[in-house]
Parts: C-alpha cells; sequence; structure tokens
C-alpha cells in the first residue's frame, strides 16, 4: 500500500494526500478502526513534507474520514470504511436502456450533436454556425465582469429571481421597444438561450389541435423539441422573400393548429429574410385563424444589407399573439447561455413558474455580466466589428460558390450561412461522402425538412472557416458536384 502515490502539479499536495487516503478508505483498502502510519511514515513513503501529510489528516478529519486519538495516533473513521467493506447485497444493477421514458428514447434518436462527423482541425469543416470567437474582444469582457462583481460582490452568487436578473429585463425591455415592439402591456423572462425559451414556450400551449405550423425548412432544434413536445408539424414552402402566403392560405384553411413558430429574419438554415408585406399578411391570416406565434428573432442583428425589416411582434402592434424569443448567441457569446421571452404580461407570469419549477433561473453571474457589457455600450461596438467581418465572409463565400459550384438555387441574405440547392434527383448526403474523402464537410439540408424532402439541399456555415480554406473548400464541393451531375 502506499507506493501507487502520483503526485501531480496542479492542485495543493496536502490534497493530492486527502483524496489519496480517502480513495484507499472508499475503496475499502483501508479499514475501520485501522490506524494510518504516522506522519513521518507516511511522508517518508510517499514521498512529501510531513506537513502536507499532517495538513491531510486534518482535511480527512474535518470531512469524517478519520479521527484522532491523543497520543495515539489518527485512525480511519469505523461507519465509513465499514459500509465499503459490506457492499454485497447494495451493489445491485439494472437495466437503465428499458427504464427510459418516450421522451429520453426520442431526445437520443434527435440528438444529431451525437451522430455528427468528429472532424478534426485539418477538415475544412462548414458545419457550424457559431459566432468566431477570435471576434470576443475579451477585455472589454474581462471589464465588464470586474465592473459588476466589484458593484454588487457576493449578490451575484446568491439565489436570483425567476423572472430574471432586472436591470438585464429593464434594459431587454427598452432593447425590444427600440426594434419597434409596443411594450405596454408585455413583460419579459430571461431563459438560458432560445432553446429554454422556446421550450418553456411549448410546454406552456396546451395541446387541444396537436398540431404546430412552421417554416419548411426549419432550424433543426426546433423540429426536435416540436416533436419531442409531442406537436404534429406542417411546414410551409418558403421563397425567396418567406414563406408562401397561397401555401399558408391553403393550409390554415384545411387544418386547425395550437400555434406557428417563424423565423422570419435570416432564417435558419435558408437565410431567407421574409418580406415586410409578407409579414403584415402572414400576422392578418394567423390571426384571422386565431393561430399564435413564437417568433424567433436570433440573428435579426446580422443584417449585411437592405433596410430593417420590423419583427413580427412589431407589427403586431397592441396585440399580443406574438411570443418573442430572442439571443444574442450569434450576435454576441453562445458561451453566456442567456436568451428572453417577450409576449403578454399574463403569459409571461405563468411562464415565470415553468421556468422556477424546472431550474429556478438563468445563471446570476451570466445575466449581470452581460448586462454589464451591454450597458457600457459595447454592443454597438462590436456589432459594427463583427457585421463588417461577416459581410466580407459572407461575400467572399457568395463569390466563391458563384465561381465553383453548380447549384440550381441558392439563398442567403445575411447571418452565418448560405443555403444552396441542387437539381431535383441530386443527393447531399452522397456529395458529403465525396468531400469528406476529400477533408471537408457541410451539412446536408434533408435535416431540416418537415416532410422528409431536402435531400438535393445543404448549408454552408462560414463564420469561423478562414478565407483561403473557404475557398479550397467550395472549390472541392464544386469538383465533386459537378462530377456527381455527371459534368467535367
Ligand atoms: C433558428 C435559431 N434560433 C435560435 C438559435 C440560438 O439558440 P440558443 O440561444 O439556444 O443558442 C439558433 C442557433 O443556431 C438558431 O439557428
Amino acid at each position: 500500500m502506499f507506493n501507487d502515490f502520483e503526485l501531480s502539479a496542479d492542485r495543493p499536495v496536502y490534497q493530492q494526500i486527502k483524496d489519496y487516503i480517502r480513495g484507499l478508505i472508499l475503496r475499502g483498502a483501508l479499514r475501520g478502526g485501522e490506524r494510518l502510519p504516522a506522519t513521518r511514515e507516511l511522508a517518508g513513503l510517499l514521498g512529501v513534507s510531513r506537513g502536507s501529510v499532517i495538513a491531510a489528516f486534518e482535511a480527512l478529519e474535518d470531512d469524517g474520514f478519520a479521527y484522532t486519538v491523543k497520543g495515539q495516533g489518527t485512525y480511519v473513521a469505523l461507519d465509513l470504511a465499514d459500509r465499503a467493506n459490506d457492499r454485497g447485497e447494495a451493489a445491485w444493477t439494472t437495466d437503465w436502456s428499458g427504464r427510459l421514458s418516450r421522451y429520453a428514447v426520442s431526445a437520443r434518436e434527435l440528438d444529431l450533436m451525437k451522430r455528427g462527423i468528429r472532424a478534426g482541425k485539418e477538415v475544412i469543416s462548414f458545419t457550424s454556425i457559431a459566432p468566431d470567437e477570435r471576434l470576443f474582444g475579451m477585455n472589454e469582457v474581462k471589464r465588464a465582469f470586474l465592473d459588476r462583481m466589484a458593484l454588487e460582490g457576493e449578490v451575484l452568487l446568491n439565489y436570483g429571481y425567476a423572472k430574471g436578473y432586472r436591470p438585464l429585463i429593464r434594459y431587454l425591455l427598452g432593447y425590444m421597444a427600440r426594434k419597434g415592439v409596443d411594450t405596454a402591456n408585455q413583460d419579459l423572462l430571461i431563459t438560458s438561450g432560445f432553446t429554454e425559451g422556446f421550450d418553456i414556450v411549448l410546454s406552456a400551449i396546451d395541446r387541444k389541435e396537436g398540431a404546430i405550423l412552421c417554416e419548411n425548412p426549419t432550424h433543426h432544434t426546433a423540429i426536435k423539441n416540436m416533436k419531442l413536445h409531442g406537436f404534429d408539424i406542417e411546414g410551409i414552402t418558403m421563397e425567396d422573400d418567406g414563406l408562401s402566403l397561397e401555401a399558408l392560405e391553403e393550409t390554415l384553411a384545411r387544418r386547425r393548429f395550437d400555434c406557428a413558430y417563424l423565423v422570419p429574419s435570416y432564417h435558419n438554415p435558408t437565410g431567407i429574410v421574409m418580406s415586410s408585406h409578407k409579414r403584415n399578411e402572414a400576422m392578418r391570416l394567423l390571426g384571422r385563424h386565431g393561430v399564435p406565434v413564437i417568433e424567433d428573432g436570433f440573428n435579426e442583428e446580422l443584417r449585411y444589407s437592405g433596410a430593417h425589416v420590423a419583427p413580427l411582434a412589431a407589427v403586431a402592434g397592441s396585440g399580443n399573439g406574438v411570443v418573442y424569443i430572442g439571443s444574442f448567441s450569434k450576435i454576441l457569446f453562445p458561451g453566456i447561455r442567456v436568451g428572453w421571452v417577450l409576449g403578454d404580461r399574463a403569459l409571461i407570469d405563468t411562464l415565470e413558474s415553468v421556468k422556477r419549477a424546472r431550474s429556478i433561473h438563468t445563471s446570476t453571474l451570466d445575466q449581470s455580466l452581460l448586462y454589464q457589457y451591454l450597458a457600457t455600450g459595447n454592443l454597438d461596438k462590436y456589432l459594427r466589428k463583427a457585421r463588417a467581418e461577416y459581410r466580407r465572409k459572407y461575400e467572399w463565400t457568395l463569390d466563391c460558390c458563384r465561381e465553383f459550384i453548380p447549384y440550381s438555387r441558392l439563398t442567403g441574405d445575411g447571418g452565418l450561412h448560405l443555403f444552396l440547392t441542387f437539381p431535383d434527383g441530386f443527393g447531399t448526403r452522397k456529395l458529403l461522402e465525396a468531400t469528406l474523402a476529400r477533408g471537408v464537410i457541410f451539412t446536408p439540408g434533408d435535416q431540416f425538412f418537415t416532410d422528409g424532402g431536402g435531400g438535393n439541399t445543404l448549408r454552408l456555415g462560414f463564420s469561423r472557416v478562414d478565407d483561403e480554406r473557404i475557398r479550397e473548400g467550395i472549390r472541392i464541393i464544386g469538383e465533386e458536384a459537378a462530377r456527381l451531375l455527371g459534368g467535367t
């Protein structure tokens, strides 16, 4: 015993000794009532100072793993060691796979991240639509953190409010008002990103009809969550200026829906921005059929050209038919899991209870850091820089696609990705096999479709790929696509 102790440089020595002895006790290698070696002897055996062993013994005593008898020595606590030696019948096993809920089984089946291609650094990957962390500007983030900690200190580490950190709520209400939203009868709930906000809203809506309407294609995580909540999903075809109004009208006349999920700006995956005219018409049609809208505003700020288009929540005026879910995951930092739900005051009051039941509240540290960053005017400065860089990259990617890829349709008015469609019958999964063999990957579009279609589409995320690799990767995709299409 004591000959397999290995010291590492990353933690205090006494803690390593303590953890080592605790491990021996928990495994039953040291028995209850057994005397531990004298501190000088153990220090020699482990090759550490006596002071470290004394500190380790004291820490073991504090945790109830050992006790000292004055003048005699330190002993292993009886109870713990007995339990370790007597695991017998308590150490039974069960079949967890047979105990999983339908929700858990479906969540696993629909978890594309688990089945995605694990690409090494050498692979040119167009699969991500996360922001480029090289743009983040750590000085401003660090300053915001230190300033807010200095201002509020310990309070930020205690429990906060389920609805969210109040200064951030006030800031976001103003932010939404500046987007033209009438917030007079509305309220706002802070969530852990868009994804939790969407999950909370979906869980609060009664499934009278059991059906939800959305664009086809749409955000895969949203499809997953709508399915997990038991909704039957009906997708509406996308045109270059947003969903088809004819298809929307026809679908609404045919069937009733509990709600609609729409991404009107820089839609994922198509990058399409719904025109103002369509926003008005869609709201009119949905209102006439009594279908409330969950609006996903995740990418709104990543506009590179054209005029600002008001969110559906602004089009709704003083009406309460839109629940807007916002997120800073694309325009700022996705690692700070902060999003928000803006909607009818009474509805938000209920959503606050759902949020409290689920997670009590979103991390106050995250919220307060974000608030400090926003309130000191960093967002505008950051957006100017990020927009300029993403616009440059967007145009570069667009040029490369035009030069190399024999697509039949390309969409993407802004944001961090482009969406390509090939002729009917072309398979982008086959194309992916061919490009993977040459070290290039992208996201096949079929996973965004609600009706099993989209086998001839793909999404190219460019935000985290360097210029040269964008050109090289797109050249390879183009060559392989041309070959599969029977070209050169
Ligand atoms: C359509 C859409 N909405 C929202 C988000 C952001 O989700 P979250 O805030 O949970 O990171 C994404 C991220 O890719 C998205 O594609």
